[in-house]
């Protein structure tokens, strides 16, 4: 079913995030035929481009970024049909007027900005939208990350859009909770009436979760500024656990879903000073070169000024929850560039069996695990002890039960923004992240932060192609524990 018909008004429609995800994601939905046949694309930057020249650059993302399978040349031409252009330097008022004849002023023409801008754009953007009057109080604004890089510059930059925007106009993008995968999440836990009773300190003996990459860091610029922790874990990774964490919610209306995530966030147990050294690794991979593979390490990536940068490209931490539900129930999470090989799965680790009847039997019973793998292979696999077949005696075996979704079916799974975006013209914030989540979230990070800044530890050295520091092994097995891997 198409969308309302729409304006779609990119800024930073040349750079990266813009040719390798937003083009690509609506052509897929294009093509699916999900635009009302009124609706536009309007790309904004300082390039000095043509209609023409902008629709050359939507032509080569998709042959660069769109499976070949589904690269139509008729379906490409009407697509990039609805793409036009505006030169703007956006922070300087000239421009601006030009923006007037492209926007169309019928209340059903949903009109939506993308500001895929550096965020200390978004508040004079905001404000020229207002001064221009282009904002519409129905107007959606959609940003990502780097909100901030702590607490008080997420609040600067949330305070400069609100100026302009209310918040129920704000779409905050983490493109996880746009993936496939992690939406089944919900589904997994909330359409089934087999695990909510057991999802729980009671049965639950801890979680992990992993998102591990294969790729590098450091040519990408901002990447040190950052660092895994700010990169991955102040976002993807504790959206991830708040949906494995939350509270069954009343409905699937936006806020009643992201108030459970914020209790969620909210319960983090703050790390301390004091117990970072106990409860956190970071780590920074070093190079490899034999004679078959050569990995420069992350210091040799860097820039001459920024040799010697301490900055993670590795986090674990073990993340506590205090609440009825998990009070006792660790949460491990790692994520890593230049892992072992690029898999991000949640691993939810069952208590063992209360007292077992089989002291004579071969093989002794292993706990239950549900594995969520999110990508790639996605699917969900229950581990599960069976008798293995044969007159053999009492012979126990821990065996999968295996939901791969290539094999169950048939129909491409869709890349993240496809779904966000339309959100955003559907005006659904289920998959956007609220003010108040997010400040929840820097509010546990930055002390993780600042006591690595205060330390003098070194920030752990592992090789690439490794599953990180070897504390992040000891950080788990000094718990009776280990990281779940699959065979
Ligand atoms: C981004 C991070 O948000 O997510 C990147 O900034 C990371 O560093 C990426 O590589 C991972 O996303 P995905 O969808 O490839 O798992």
């Amino acid at each position: 079913i198409p969308v309302q018909p729409f304006d779609y008004v990119v800024f930073g429609a040349t750079g990266d995030l813009t040719r390798r995800k937003l083009i690509p994601a609506l052509y897929y939905r294009f093509k699916d035929g999900q635009f009302d046949e009124q609706s536009r694309i309007i790309g904004v930057s300082r390039s000095k481009l043509s209609d023409a020249d902008f629709q050359k650059v939507a032509r080569t993302a998709i042959s660069e970024f769109v499976d070949k399978e589904y690269q139509d040349k008729a379906v490409i031409d009407r697509f990039v049909s609805i793409f036009s252009y505006i030169v703007n330097d956006v922070s300087n008022e000239a421009g601006w007027g030009d923006l007037k004849g492209a926007l169309r002023e019928e209340p059903e023409v949903v009109r939506a900005f993308y500001l895929a801008v550096a965020p200390n754009l978004f508040e004079p953007i905001a404000e020229y939208l207002a001064k221009k009057k282009f904002y519409r109080r129905d107007a959606r604004v959609v940003i990502e990350k780097p909100l901030g890089h702590d607490l008080e510059s997420s609040m600067e930059i949330n305070d400069g859009v609100a100026k302009i925007f209310r918040e129920d106009q704000v779409y905050r993008i983490d493109h996880y909770l746009g993936k496939e995968t992690v939406q089944n999440l919900l589904a997994l836990r909330f359409a089934n009436m087999l695990f909510e009773p057991i999802w729980n300190s009671a049965h639950i003996d801890h979680v992990q979760i992993t998102v591990a990459e294969t790729v590098g860091a450091g040519t990408r610029g901002y990447y040190d500024e950052s660092g895994a922790l700010r990169d991955m874990i102040q976002n993807h990774m504790l959206q991830l656990l708040c949906l494995v964490a939350m509270e069954p919610p009343a409905s699937d209306d936006a806020n009643a879903l992201r108030d459970e995530k914020l209790k969620v966030l909210r319960s983090l147990k703050p790390i301390t000073n004091g117990e970072v050294g106990k409860m956190t690794v970071r780590g920074q991979y070093r190079g490899i070169s034999s004679e078959t593979v050569s990995v420069k390490s992350y210091q040799d990536e860097l820039p001459e000024e920024k040799k010697g940068s301490r900055t993670e490209t590795f986090v674990a931490v073990k993340a506590e929850i205090e609440n009825w539900r998990w009070a006792g129930v660790p949460f491990y999470l790692r994520t890593g560039k230049r892992m072992a090989k690029r898999v991000s799965e949640i691993c939810i680790q069952f208590k063992p069996i209360p007292h077992s009847i089989f002291d004579h039997a071969e093989g002794a019973p292993r706990s239950n695990k549900l594995i969520i793998r999110l990508q790639p292979d996605e699917g969900v696999k229950l581990m599960m002890m069976i008798k293995d077949p044969g007159p053999g005696g009492m012979r126990l075996r821990e065996v999968p039960l295996n939901l791969s979704f290539a094999q169950t079916f048939a129909e491409r799974t869709p890349e993240a923004y496809e779904r966000l975006l339309l959100d955003v013209v559907r005006g659904n914030q289920t998959l956007f992240m609220r003010r108040d989540e997010l400040e929840a979230a820097w509010k546990w990070v930055d002390p993780i932060r600042e006591a690595w800044e205060a330390s003098t530890d070194p920030t752990q050295i592992y090789t690439a192609g490794t599953w990180g520091p070897t504390a992040a092994i000891a950080l788990i097995e000094r718990d009776g524990r280990t990281w779940h891997e699959d065979e």
